[in-house]
């Protein structure tokens, strides 16, 4: 029987990316999305063509009863949960003083109450199995900070203190948490910003150029694998030396 992976946020970006590399490696899939649309079917052919499993799942992980519905969905059809990456987000940058309550609240909920609420559901499983990997995308602006993103950099620092404090308690269950921070990945996420911006943030890359889904996807490949069986509570950055 294949290992299965369950990965939010995953019809595009750095989410299919790490769907279809997991795919690769003969995980069959779980992957979540909030609306039907044809990246979707693109990404479950996709997956499909690795010879794997792919099961479809649909909610919204700031909704703790989505989460807990979409669980069940995939034990009930794909019979256990090995990997879970937690790795919807969103941003809603503008500086502080214009930031309104909703704008700070709604990142927080997608962001760091959708990886708890995830979290919470799948561990449950986890804990029962008595093995599991659970991998969260952070930000390098969640260890470093950002102006204009207060709220995302705080719901990406939450996610850190989240994964450190699980890799404590889960580790004699022998479930590995760890996050990863990536820098600068060229996706739909980051194409809506000014070139202005976008030159400024070059700068501050050693590497000078904008880092790859596949680069972040190969390394969430290594924490599901048993490559990296003795590492736990750890953030990864994948920043091109950003920081
Ligand atoms: P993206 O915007 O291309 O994809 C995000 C995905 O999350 C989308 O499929 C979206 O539908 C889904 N999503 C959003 N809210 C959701 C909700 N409430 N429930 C279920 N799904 C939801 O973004 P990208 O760039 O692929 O980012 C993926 C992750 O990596 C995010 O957590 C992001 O914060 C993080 N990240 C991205 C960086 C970048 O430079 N692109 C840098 C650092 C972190």
């Amino acid at each position: 029987m294949n290992k299965v992976a369950l990965i939010t946020g995953a019809t595009r970006g750095i989410g299919k990316q790490i769907a279809i590399t997991l795919a690769k490696q003969g995980f069959d899939i779980a992957l979540n999305y909030r609306t039907e649309n044809d990246s979707l079917n693109e990404t479950v052919k996709e997956i499909e063509s690795y010879g794997v499993r792919c099961l479809a799942v649909k909610g919204d992980i700031s909704s703790f009863e989505d989460c807990e519905n979409m669980t069940k969905q995939v034990i009930e059809k794909l019979e256990r949960i090995d990997v879970l990456v937690n790795n919807a987000g969103i941003t809603k940058d503008m500086l502080f003083i214009r930031m309104k309550p909703e704008d700070f609240n709604q990142v927080i909920d997608v962001n760091l109450i959708g990886t708890f609420n995830m979290t919470k559901n799948v561990s449950q499983y986890m804990i029962k199995q008595r093995s599991g990997r659970i991998i969260n995308i952070s930000s390098v602006v969640g260890i470093h900070g950002n102006a204009g993103q207060a709220n995302y950099s705080a719901s990406k620092a939450g996610i850190i203190g989240l994964t450190k404090s699980l890799a404590k308690e889960l580790a004699g269950r022998n479930i590995l948490v760890n996050a990863i921070a990536p820098g600068f990945i060229e996706t739909d996420m980051t194409s809506v910003l000014k070139d202005e911006v976008k030159a400024n943030i070059m700068n501050s890359i050693p590497l000078k150029r904008e880092g790859k889904p596949e680069e972040v996807a190969n390394v969430v490949k290594f924490l599901a694998s048993e490559d990296s069986s003795y590492i736990t509570g750890q953030v990864i950055s994948v920043d091109g030396g950003m920081n």
